[in-house]
Order: structure tokens, then C-alpha cells, then sequence
């Protein structure tokens, strides 16, 4: 007999959608291959940005520092001062929305308003750590030049400038001389991670980002970042991977039909697969695809092509209750659309989370070398990883799967602002 949930399950099949499908192993294989080929400077869809910022020196205490965070569509910024025993305390915390998030700006217009967000604070300490949610190149003095815009961000002029030299500039005008040091926001949280290390207890640290966008960053040898040779081979670094952009990933018709609707198609391929500004139109690019293959009633193909766009916090609500979240005004869909609605959604989450758990292997295994006596530490961060709902058990669960039988000891930890107290590590620290 053909069930409704049959019928569901040979279209997930067929779209690529099912977590039971991908073999887990080959797409790690994929990634591992893909960093070390980002570290040698060939081709590779993984950037894997060396970021001049190592894990060897220890955070001054009782010193202010001015920290920056420009993430997806917010930007915060604050006080941060350590006390003796590395504890954080943020102060003055300013909210305002990301530039070029709500309307285009021009280079000017667009360095005027950090400018604005930073005078406040110029005479509370001598540096700024800036987390800069982008994929940015360092140079070794810790500038960061935008290599393009992500998340949707209009300033096309801003592409090819250096952050924190432009800004530096504009406040200097001002008789403000601050010292800049620019981070990706996933250099942060592992430095984040690594603040409230205490007792020293792990061997390395990773930062994994899964909000409206999604990236990773670990600690690399520099005698592995061929692609420089200004490194010292003795030392080590955080590496930005960009691992948004991985293109290894098995895609299917539904993926390759969202692609093609967004800003930039062929581009962060991965991140499309499973962040925050992604799934919610991924799954509604799946619904109109199982519409058109006649999956629902009459109704329910209403509702569905009704439905311009979807957002990923609509996703989760229909997955905790599809009943309350699927409002087709008439009441005629039936039970069995709301159900099929609710488990294509699900579908597509649960992929995202083995996608995501294979990401966060692949760094565990790159910087333990595949051996660790003491546990790997993990801090994760962004609304999609825990808010989803069911996310974090079924990312947690893949985890376990993958790296269980090779024997390699890890630990997740959170913490709260990540962003904001790495971006002040790292303002202190170099
Ligand atoms: C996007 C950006 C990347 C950032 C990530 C998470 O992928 O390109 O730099 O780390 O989002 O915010």
C-alpha cells in the first residue's frame, strides 16, 4: 500500500534529501582532502585563511579592550575587561544593525557608520579586536581584506578594502589612534573556547559556527600551510576553512533549484545546505517540488504555491507544530498534508545536521592528527545548531557515529557571546 509517508520518503530519495543515503565516510574523506589542498594553495573550494593569531599567548588581565562584532544582520559592540582568573566581564554593550544589511551604502557611507559605533569607546582602551563575519584575507599585522560579501550584504565597494586600515583612518581624523587586530567570527569562538579552558584541559580548540551562515576554524602546524612561506615552522595558527563554500557536498535537484534562486549561485554551496539564511527556502523550494510531483491535496498545493518564501524560523515552528504553524485560512488542508509538510521539513534538517557533524569531524580529525590523549574542545555557536528544533541531538548523535570508532575524544562546549569575548582575546592578545 502506498502511504502518504512512503510516497514522501521516494521523493526525499529521489531529491538527494535523505540523511540515510550519504555515505558519511566518503563526503568526510572529501573534506579532509579539500583543506589540505586549501593549505598547499591549490585548487580547492575550502579558502583555509591563515590568520596570523595563535593560541600561545595568554590574555592580560585587567585591561580594557574595546570589542567589535559585525555578524549576519546585527552588529554589537562593547567593553571587555579579563580579571586575574581569565573570567570576562562585558560592559557598555551597544546594539545596532549591520551596515549594508538594510539598503546598499557606499565605501564612505559604510566605514562612516563603524565610526560612529566605535567613538563612543575610544577612550575606554588603546585596541580593538573586530570579529568580521566575512571571508576576509589577514595579513600578518591582522588587517582583513573582504574577499566578498556573504549574507546578502550591499556595499560593493567594500570588496578589496582592508577593514580595519579604513576604519583606523577615519578615527584617526578624529584624534583617536586605536590599534585594530580583524578576526573571523569563528576564530573568536574558538578563542572563546579557549578562555574558559581553566584547567587546561584540552589538547586543541575548534570554533563552529551554525547560525545565518556557517563556518569552522581550528588550530593548523604552520610547517602544513605550505601556500606561505613566511610562517614560522616551529609555531602554529588559527585557520579560517570558509568552510561555507565546501562544493564537495552530494547535491540534488532540489538543492541545485535553490542554488540558482539566490544571490549568488554556485557559490557557498555547502552553507545553502545547511545554515540559517538558507533552509528555510531550501525546504520551501523542496515543498513546491513535491507539489508539482502531486504529494498534496488540492488545498494543500494552494498553500504551498501561496507561499513566497519560507524562513528558517517558520521551519522550526512547523516542525514543533504543524498544526498551529501551517495557517492555510480555510482549514481544508488535510491531516496527512500538514504530516507530509512537517516530514520534508524534517528531512531536510536532519541532513543539514549529519552534514554539519561530518564538518565538525573533519576539523576534530585535522587538528588532532587522528590521535588525541586529551579531548578536543569544540565551542559552538549560532541560533540554527540550537534553536532548530531536535538539531542539536541528531548533529550530536552523527558526531558520536563518525568519530566514536576512531577512537578520538572531543568535547562540545557553549558559550555564552562567544563572538564578543574572542574578538577581546584577540584584541588583548596581539
Ligand atoms: C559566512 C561567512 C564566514 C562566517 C560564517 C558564519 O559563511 O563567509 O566568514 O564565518 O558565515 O558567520
Amino acid at each position: 500500500m502506498k502511504t502518504s509517508k512512503g510516497i514522501a520518503k521516494r521523493f526525499l530519495e529521489n531529491n538527494g534529501l535523505l540523511a540515510d543515503q550519504i555515505s558519511f565516510e566518503d563526503v568526510l574523506d572529501d573534506f579532509l582532502e579539500e583543506m589540505e589542498l586549501g593549505l598547499t594553495g591549490e585548487e580547492s573550494s575550502l579558502a583555509m585563511i591563515p590568520t596570523f593569531i595563535s593560541i600561545e599567548n595568554s590574555v592580560p588581565a585587567f585591561k580594557p579592550v574595546i570589542a567589535l562584532d559585525a555578524g549576519g544582520t546585527n552588529l554589537r559592540v562593547a567593553a571587555v575587561v579579563f580579571d586575574g582568573d581569565g573570567n570576562s566581564r562585558i560592559s557598555h554593550l551597544t546594539k545596532h544593525k549591520m551596515p549594508g544589511s538594510d539598503g546598499e551604502l557606499n565605501k564612505n557611507e559604510f566605514f562612516d557608520k563603524f565610526v560612529e559605533f566605535l567613538l563612543p569607546f575610544a577612550d575606554r582602551a588603546d585596541s580593538v579586536g573586530f570579529c568580521f563575519s566575512y571571508p576576509a584575507e589577514i595579513s600578518p599585522d591582522r588587517d582583513g581584506r573582504l574577499l566578498a560579501w556573504t549574507k546578502e550584504i550591499q556595499a560593493p565597494e567594500i570588496v578589496g578594502e582592508f577593514i580595519g586600515k579604513n576604519v583606523f583612518e577615519r578615527l584617526a581624523r578624529k584624534g583617536h589612534r586605536l590599534k585594530f587586530t580583524i578576526l573571523n567570527d569563528t576564530v573568536a569562538t574558538l578563542l572563546a573556547g579557549k578562555s574558559v579552558d581553566f584547567e587546561h584541559k584540552f589538547d586543541t580548540y575548534i570554533g563552529f559556527i551554525l547560525g545565518t551562515g556557517t563556518n569552522t576554524a581550528y588550530i593548523e602546524k604552520n610547517r602544513s600551510i605550505t601556500k606561505r612561506r613566511d610562517l614560522d615552522p616551529m609555531g602554529s595558527q588559527a585557520i579560517n576553512t570558509e568552510s561555507g563554500n565546501f562544493s564537495k557536498c552530494p547535491r540534488g535537484p532540489v538543492d541545485r533549484e535553490f542554488d540558482k534562486t539566490t544571490e549568488t549561485p554556485g557559490q557557498y554551496l555547502f552553507e545553502k545546505m545547511i545554515s540559517g539564511a538558507y533552509l528555510g527556502g531550501l525546504c520551501l523550494t523542496a515543498l513546491k517540488k513535491a507539489s508539482e510531483a502531486g504529494l498534496f491535496s488540492r488545498h494543500g498545493a494552494q498553500w504551498i504555491s501561496s507561499k513566497e518564501a519560507l524562513s528558517t524560523i517558520e521551519v522550526d515552528c512547523i516542525l514543533r507544530d504543524p498544526n498551529r504553524a501551517i495557517d492555510d485560512g480555510s482549514r481544508e488542508m488535510s491531516a496527512d498534508d500538514r504530516e507530509i509538510i512537517r516530514h520534508l521539513c524534517a528531512a531536510v534538517c536532519k541532513r543539514a545536521a549529519l552534514f554539519a557533524a561530518i564538518n565538525v569531524s573533519a576539523a576534530i580529525l585535522k587538528s588532532s592528527g587522528g590521535r588525541s590523549s586529551r579531548p578536543v574542545c569544540v565551542n559552538i555557536d549560532g541560533s540554527v545548531y540550537y534553536k532548530i528544533e531536535g538539531f542539536t541531538r541528531m548533529a550530536e548523535g552523527y558526531l558520536e557515529k563518525i568519530l566514536r570508532p576512531k577512537n578520538i575524544s572531543y568535547e562540545l562546549i557553549r558559550v555564552d557571546d562567544s563572538p564578543l569575548i574572542g574578538a577581546a582575546v584577540a584584541g588583548l592578545m596581539c
